[in-house]
């Protein structure tokens, strides 16, 4: 039985002051949750102070982004010791909004992927089709590249890592995908490590849904078989919603 995981990616919002006030909700209304690993992953500057704020506790920390590289003149970057330094577990790698908006390719993904999982972070690999894509009966071929692409030369520590599939037109937009299409391309996702890096590492290997999951369809989308969890964005912003869905999650 994969355990199942729910991460709120806050993506550009939050002050510090925010932040720790949202962390502190989230720590205390999910401290009973050893079921579920739950992780939180802020705006950067955020970070150590929400590290401070749930060290101790069952709830876990994420980065939105790294650097591959381990230090040197990246202006503007952040390493992955960096992130272990502030006690960071995991790192949300190629958002579509990182692939979009900053031209992150499934090559620069995969080489952020093997940075991360050399410095014993747990990266969280996004993949997903836009809307014309989808339309276009591209989803699968898409997928499929990203996935190869994105964790190829990394074998069986596939199992310790985490993807999610977020199908680009249902990211901010209220638009979920159905539970039906989620799991479709989730089985996919899962067959592709299998032939990549066997069996175990296809059983291991968690894989959450992302795009517009709400309190209102999360326990829907996480019943399915192959969808171990979601990765959280507008939902994750306020307490009650983000608590709601960690509850969803059995
Ligand atoms: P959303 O974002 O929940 O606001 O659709 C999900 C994500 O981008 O990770």
């Amino acid at each position: 039985m994969r355990k199942k995981i729910v991460a709120g990616n806050w993506k550009m919002n939050k002050t510090v002051g925010e932040a720790v006030e949202l962390a502190l909700a989230v720590r205390d209304g999910c401290s009973d949750r050893s079921d579920v690993d739950v992780v939180v992953c802020p705006p950067f500057t955020a970070l150590k102070p929400v590290s401070d704020v749930i060290a101790n506790s069952p709830l876990k920390l994420g980065a939105q982004n790294m650097h591959a590289e381990k230090s040197g003149a990246f202006t503007g970057e952040i390493s992955p010791a960096m992130l272990r330094d502030v006690y960071c577990h995991y790192v949300i790698l190629g958002h579509s909004e990182r692939r979009s908006l900053f031209g992150e390719t499934d090559a620069v993904v995969n080489r952020k992927v093997k940075a991360a999982l050399e410095h014993h972070l747990i990266p969280i690999v996004c993949v997903g089709e836009t809307l014309e894509q989808r339309e276009a009966g591209q989803t699968e071929t898409i997928v499929r590249s990203q996935v190869e692409d994105s964790l190829e030369g990394i074998g069986e520590a596939v199992a310790r890592l985490v993807i999610a599939y977020e199908p680009v037109w249902a990211i901010g937009t209220g638009r979920n995908a159905t539970p039906e299409q989620a799991q479709e391309v989730h089985h996919l996702i899962r067959e592709v490590v299998r032939a990549m890096c066997g069996a175990a590492a296809a059983q291991a290997v968690r894989i959450q849904y992302g795009g517009s999951v709400k309190p209102s369809n999360a326990r829907e989308l996480f019943a399915k078989p192959d969808i171990d969890g979601g990765l959280i964005g507008g939902a994750s912003l306020e307490a009650p919603s983000f608590l709601e869905i960690v509850r969803a999650a059995v």
